[in-house]
């Protein structure tokens, strides 16, 4: 598996816990960005990310901000994104067996690095569940396809 992963300056200490989880797991992972000495946008974080899931550079992304709720905004525009923003381990999994989620987006002001850390050894680990979710996430693919 590899997995995108990026923050804005609201999120960079936590993406560098996950990061060295990634490592810990051997996860194959580009980090792009922020770089973080300036306060940034999150959209600048959250799309470029978005679009290597998209265009199945990658096959999961991860972004986080001061909330997660910026960058799971921007990154649900982008067409193929099913961004999930987690705060617990149930819903972690949950969006895994049922929305079959291509992006995590979590808040570093909101839960701390060890929650962070389990919600994304379970979200990377859960499969999808399929069968009658897979009719379900069909139907946003389905319309998300008739938009312009
Ligand atoms: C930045 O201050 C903050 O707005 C951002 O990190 C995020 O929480 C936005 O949703």
């Amino acid at each position: 598996m590899r997995v995108a992963i990026a923050s804005d300056h609201g999120g960079k200490v936590l993406r560098n816990e996950i990061i060295s989880l990634m490592k810990e797991m051997n996860i194959n992972y580009i980090d792009l960005g922020c770089e973080c000495n300036t306060s940034v946008d999150y959209p600048d974080y959250a799309i470029p990310v978005a679009m290597k899931v998209a265009t199945n550079e990658v096959d999961r992304g991860i972004l986080i901000c001061g909330t997660g709720i910026g960058m799971s905004i921007a990154a649900n525009k982008v067409k193929g994104i099913r961004c999930a923003l987690v705060h617990d381990m149930f819903s972690a999994k949950a969006t895994r067996e049922h929305n079959n989620t291509n992006v995590l987006a979590m808040g570093e002001r909101v839960i701390g690095p060890g929650l962070a850390r389990d919600i994304t050894r379970i979200w990377l680990t859960t499969p999808f569940q399929g069968e009658r979710h897979k009719d379900r996430v069909n139907k946003i693919t389905a319309y998300e396809l008739k938009q312009h």
